[in-house]
């Protein structure tokens, strides 16, 4: 059955529609439906009239690879454009993982004669940049391409382009082979990956690795973190469903780490089939999710319901302290947010404003509730009684740079993994 995207004011059904997986094939089983929501990171002029873009917001699980991803995907050039508003570099954590990231690949493989890395979503060039500062030849591929310009501003090579089957065997030719293609963050926005796996063929060395990061289905499951699913969060990866993917498509999943950022990632390390003896790590991540039932659907139902009780909890708090007369603000116009303001039906009559540092999203309105974005320096001026942290991946970083909010008697508002007065 086809799904209409939908305008405007038109509404969406909530019926299930049938879908097959962007992997394998296999039937998509839903499991939740967080309702009509807009594009996670169109934030509007307050004075704009266009029609905003709004659609089903739902999430299965495939029966045959267990992947889980969204039932309805929005076309790419909607969500990644010259005005992506997102710049990775916004997060002192962040700066330094990517670094970190960038060095552990110098030291290994990357110390080769004349090494060569591709990054996917290099976007302002975060983890690129101590790449180039040790003159390692390297290329990003950044369709957006208001970031990718902040990127080559530091001298960084990037090609605004959609990193696919056509535009990796280019950079094939006319460079040759890559001994790493790494993606932060960028994997599980893509659901084409058919065209990316084999433009990692045709460009990967053959020894080479394919390295992907994003949000770990673990770690969502486990916090109830439901705003880790929005548009560009197409797939939620776990380590069966990536390394399903991977022997789909002709590679092996060879090592797996666990990260702290983002509120819970993997990094999955995957080799052509046979080229790499997978490590201790990778069998010790499956084995924890099979003892936890991750992929079965009661699992994923059961984590359904408890979405539920954070939004009924959350709308209830908040309603409270309105009816008290609290100034209730919120902290970090995340992507994350759009989900937790539009399913749970909060709009500026219960968050007056949204604090944050990104000047591409300051003066705008949030996409589908219309809350104002509004500098940090508005924070300060007046001091909230409370403030929701929309950011709550980046908690340690805000709050300790927000100190005096809490000495002055404020308080913050989380709700992962549930509904709290911190
Ligand atoms: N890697 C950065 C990080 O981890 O902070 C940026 C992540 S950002 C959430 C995702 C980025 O992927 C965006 O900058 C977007 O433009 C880019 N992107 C989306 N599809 C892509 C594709 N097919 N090839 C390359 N980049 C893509
Ligand atoms: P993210 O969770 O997708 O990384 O988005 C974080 C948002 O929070 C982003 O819009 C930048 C904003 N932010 C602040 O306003 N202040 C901060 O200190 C940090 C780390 C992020
Ligand atoms: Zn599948």
């Amino acid at each position: 059955m086809t799904h209409p995207h939908c305008y405007g004011g038109s509404t969406v059904p909530n019926e299930p529609v049938a879908v097959t997986c962007k992997v394998c094939g296999g039937h998509v089983h839903e499991f939740l439906d967080l309702g009509r929501q807009p594009l996670s990171d169109a934030f509007r002029e307050p004075e704009s009239v266009a029609p905003e873009f709004f659609f089903r917001l739902a999430v299965g699980r495939c029966e045959s690879c267990t992947m889980v991803q969204l039932t309805e995907s929005v076309p790419r050039e909607k969500m990644f454009h010259e005005d992506y508003p997102y710049h990775s570099s916004g997060s002192a954590v962040m700066r330094a993982h990517f670094a970190t990231v960038a060095r552990r690949f110098l030291d290994t493989e990357l110390a080769v004669p004349d090494p060569f890395i591709v990054e996917m979503g290099c976007n302002d060039g975060v983890m690129l940049a101590t790449i180039n500062q040790a003159g390692v030849r390297h290329l990003g591929f950044e369709p957006s391409n208001g970031v990718a310009e902040a990127a080559r501003a530091q001298g960084i090579r990037v090609r605004t382009a959609f990193f696919e089957e056509e535009t990796a065997a280019r950079v094939r030719a006319q460079e040759g082979p890559a001994q790493v293609i790494y993606a932060a963050n960028t994997m599980c926005h893509i659901p084409y990956p058919e065209s990316i796996f084999r433009g990692v063929d045709a460009l990967l060395a053959p020894d080479g690795v394919f390295v992907f990061e994003d949000p770990y289905l673990g770690d969502l499951v486990a916090k109830t973190s439901f705003d880790q699913i929005y548009d560009e969060h197409f797939f939620l990866f776990s380590g069966h469903s990536v390394r399903a993917m991977a022997e789909h498509y002709g590679f092996q999943l060879v090592d797996v780490d666990r990260l702290a950022v983002h509120g819970g990632e993997v990094r999955y390390t995957l080799a052509r089939a046979g080229a790499r003896v997978p490590s201790a790590a990778v069998a010790g991540l499956l084995a924890e999710e099979d003892a936890s039932g991750l992929s079965d659907l009661t699992t994923l139902r059961r984590f359904g319901d408890s979405v539920l009780r954070v939004r009924d909890d959350l709308v209830a708090l908040l309603r409270r302290l309105r009816a008290e007369g609290s100034l209730v603000v919120a902290y970090g116009a995340t992507a994350k947010s759009a989900t937790v303001t539009n399913f749970c039906g909060i709009g500026p009559e219960l968050v007056s404003y949204v604090c944050d540092s990104t000047p591409a999203k300051q003066h705008r309105i949030t996409p589908g509730k219309h809350i104002p974005v509004r500098p940090p320096t508005a924070f300060r001026d007046p001091y909230p009684d409370y403030a929701l942290l929309f950011a709550w991946n980046h908690a340690d970083e805000i709050m300790a740079k927000e100190e005096e909010f809490r000495r002055r008697g404020g308080q913050w508002i989380s709700y992962v993994p549930d509904v709290r007065v911190l």
